[in-house]
């Protein structure tokens, strides 16, 4: 199934949410909201602001709460991109060009924290405290997340548990915080917001490592920038930790990758990728990715059968197989 397929019941409510997101970074300091802009117009999948819209089905769903909350969840994945795109030295982000390259670091710091600032502002007005509680502590968790990819850069020996733990603290905790705050803005039952928080947890994890594998296997035109981009910033993610458990391949791609530590973005990482690619490496994150998946589709189980349950499987499947 294809995304606008999958969010095709969502439609008109998603497009509230872009109106909403478009008029929230809009302001009159004329950069900033350029800025913002930029990235808002280059697309993106809106899978949080999904995700909290479908988990407010198991409550009383109610819009104009439930967009006090997808709103400020897109804003800070976008307020992180954003930054992370200047930690990685990214170029191109949604096939456009980043804010950081478009303007320039300093900008790019600024847009981020307007963009976190304008997702702060709006979630307050929604008084209700475990929110914030809840969001504010999922965004603390991924910049430590952030921080460990800097300091773990090029450590070939880390462990897969320790790229488990960064990855759930990056990616993983903001996509189960997108369920479980729509099941609570929409006043659902607390074991509901539970079982939403894991499933979108396990999701998560499985939607960080098929960017992983697709940052090795997609083209340009499908992930929006050029592959190898983690190799070449040395950010060493679970298809390669695995390929370099297979001893006929792992001194030479250890190599590989101190030469591209040397070289910088000058290296050459066709070799890299060619060794990454034919390895054992990529069906083995893909199979861990279903692994995530299977156990995100069970954690729907206790959750009343509405056609939002069905959904949110439908958008988990697709997560693990998805090409941009
Ligand atoms: C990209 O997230 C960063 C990760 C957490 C892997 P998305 O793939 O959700 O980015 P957009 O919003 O669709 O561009
Ligand atoms: C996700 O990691 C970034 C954040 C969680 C902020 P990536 O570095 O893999 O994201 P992309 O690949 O640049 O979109
Ligand atoms: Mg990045
Ligand atoms: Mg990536």
């Amino acid at each position: 199934m294809k995304l606008l397929e999958l969010y095709a019941k969502l439609k008109t409510d998603l497009q509230v949410i872009e109106r909403e997101l478009e008029l929230v970074v809009s302001s009159n300091h004329r950069l900033l909201s350029d800025a913002s802009l930029h990235l808002l117009k280059a697309g993106g999948k809106r899978l949080r602001p999904a995700f909290v819209l479908l988990s407010g089905k198991f409550g009383d769903y109610r819009l104009d709460r439930l967009k006090r909350v997808a709103v400020p969840l897109e804003l800070i994945h976008m307020a992180s991109l954003v930054h992370d795109d200047v930690i990685d030295n990214a170029e191109t982000r949604r096939g456009k060009l980043t804010v950081k390259s478009k303007w320039d670091n300093r900008i790019a710091m600024y847009t981020g924290d307007y963009i976190y600032g304008k997702a702060l502002v709006m979630v307050t007005e929604l008084n209700q405290p475990e929110i914030h509680r809840v969001l504010s502590a999922a965004v603390l968790q991924m910049t430590i997340g952030e921080m460990e990819q800097i300091r773990d850069f090029f450590n070939v020996s880390q462990s897969v548990r320790h790229y488990l733990k960064r990855i759930r603290r990056k990616t993983a905790l903001l996509i189960a915080v997108s369920c479980q705050l729509g099941a609570i803005a929409a006043d659902s039952d607390r074991e509901h917001a539970l079982r939403l928080y894991r499933f979108g947890y396990n999701v998560g994890m499985a939607f960080q490592i098929r960017d992983d594998v697709l940052d090795i296997c997609g083209t340009e035109k499908q992930i929006g920038k050029p592959p190898g981009s983690d190799i070449t910033q040395g950010n060493i993610t679970l298809p390669v930790l695995l390929a370099l458990q297979d001893p006929d391949i792992a001194d030479e791609l250890r190599e590989e990758i101190a030469t591209i530590r040397e070289l910088g973005p000058a290296a050459d990482i066709t070799r890299t990728i060619r060794l990454i690619r034919g390895s054992r490496g990529i069906t083995r994150s893909e199979q861990l990715a279903d692994r995530y998946i299977d156990k995100a589709i069970a954690a729907l189980d206790g959750l009343p059968g509405i056609s939002a349950k069905q959904h949110l499987t439908d958008i988990a499947r697709f997560v693990a197989k998805r090409n941009f």
